[in-house]
């Protein structure tokens, strides 16, 4: 199960990149606003960061399939690595999402709301749907959306990937692991948030301690 940034702050990426398990960074037209810089360098920064080898996700602005699909092209080819292209599920998107899949492009389906939704997409050839787990849950139950989809999935051996986005909480985070998600895109807050507990401090210093009690206060390491 994948863990991706939901997110364009450099820093952020680069930091978290350091200690966590990530294997990729998501962006949206939003996330890219926030951070007020030029796109394709913001974007080839990110791409330094992560290395070639790890998806970089990269939403189109364009609403006709067409031009949807220049726009894939040109970001395929003036960012390097392994990039995957978002396209929202509009019909224009599922008519893209067919072209690109045609021309070797890979695709994510992003704004998923729906069950039946994920599963046209995916039939389209997307690689990757995206349900919106906290914007679902303002309206219903995105934990059992995510569920449905990966079902169907399931059913009907259809090589899609669930990446389950837009999270305010950990709760959700947990609630789509569960649910049988293949991967979670979320803010560098919630990735770190995943390991808050105030019981490991707490036990980590009390062994230090017992520790230091019969070795000594140097002995902050197995081998002194
Ligand atoms: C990621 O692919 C989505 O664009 C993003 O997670 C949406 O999250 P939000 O609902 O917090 O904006």
């Amino acid at each position: 199960m994948k863990i991706v940034i939901d997110s364009a702050n450099v820093k952020e990426i680069r930091d978290l990149y350091e200690y966590f398990p990530i294997d990729g960074v998501t962006t949206n037209p939003s996330i890219i606003v926030k951070e007020q810089q030029t796109f394709f360098p913001l974007l080839k920064e990110i791409r330094k960061v992560i290395g070639e080898e790890k998806e970089l996700f990269v939403q189109v602005i364009s609403g006709k399939a067409e031009n949807i699909v220049e726009e894939a092209r040109y970001v395929t080819n003036s960012i390097s690595g392994d990039v995957v292209i978002k396209v929202p599920v509009t019909i224009e998107g599922i008519k893209a999402i067919k072209l690109l899949k045609a021309e070797g492009i890979r695709t994510l389906a992003t704004t998923v709301y729906t069950p039946l939704s994920a599963f046209v997409a995916a039939k389209a050839g997307a690689d990757y749907v995206a349900p919106y787990v906290n914007r679902i849950d303002n309206l219903g139950d995105g934990t059992n959306v995510v569920s449905e989809i990966t079902r169907i999935f399931s059913i009907h051996n259809l090589p899609c990937q669930v990446l389950a986005a837009s999270f305010k909480n950990v709760k959700q985070l947990l609630n789509v692991t569960l649910a049988g998600a293949h991967g979670i895109t979320t803010s560098p807050e919630l990735i770190r948030a995943m390991l808050e507990h105030p019981s490991i401090e707490k036990d980590v210093c009390h062994f230090r301690n017992e520790w230091a009690q019969l070795y000594g206060k140097e002995a902050t390491s197995l081998m002194v």
